[in-house]
């Protein structure tokens, strides 16, 4: 199982950007963590940061074929990018998007998520615990998604 998680634009300034919203801890932190449950799970993780839009949306599509789920912080593209949107509705994998701050109670033209839509879901507000809990959510929908193959190759043999 392969998992490719995706920084969006600023989220490179973490640890120094708005710490009174996002925190101390910089992404390469949130990173290493991430890599440590990976490991404990045998989950192969990638990581990618971009402040370009067509970057991320070319990122979100080389997962085609090559990756099983994508985590992703889209930033302030939350808000405005179509073209993400689209991107991540394309591939049709496990798509799960996360905030480190709750979009839901600060300015008003953050709580709009447009990509929150195609994706499996949001997690939004508990800090960098937030790919933590992100991690969780993707392990969950593989378990479920191998249940389901396993049962399928049952029937077959059945048959
Ligand atoms: C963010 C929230 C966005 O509104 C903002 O533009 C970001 C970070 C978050 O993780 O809380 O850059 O996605």
């Amino acid at each position: 199982m392969k998992v490719v998680v995706i920084h969006g634009p600023n989220l490179n300034m973490l640890g120094i950007r708005e710490q009174n919203i996002y925190g101390p801890i910089k992404l390469e932190e949130i990173n290493k963590q991430m890599k440590t449950v990976a490991e404990q799970n045998k989950i192969d993780i990638e990581f990618f940061q971009s402040n370009l839009e067509g970057e991320i949306i070319d990122k979100i599509q080389e997962c085609l074929g090559e990756a099983d789920g994508i985590i992703i912080n889209p930033a302030a593209y939350t808000h405005t990018s179509i073209a993400i949107r689209d991107a991540i509705a394309a591939i049709q994998l496990p798509v799960i998007e996360v905030h480190i701050s709750n979009i839901h109670r600060r300015e008003d033209f953050r709580a709009k998520s447009l990509t929150a839509p195609v994706c499996s879901g949001q997690i939004s507000g508990f800090g960098p615990f937030g790919y933590h809990l992100a991690m969780m959510a993707i392990l969950q929908i593989f378990t479920e998604i191998q249940a389901i193959k396993n049962q399928q190759n049952a029937k077959v043999k059945q048959n």
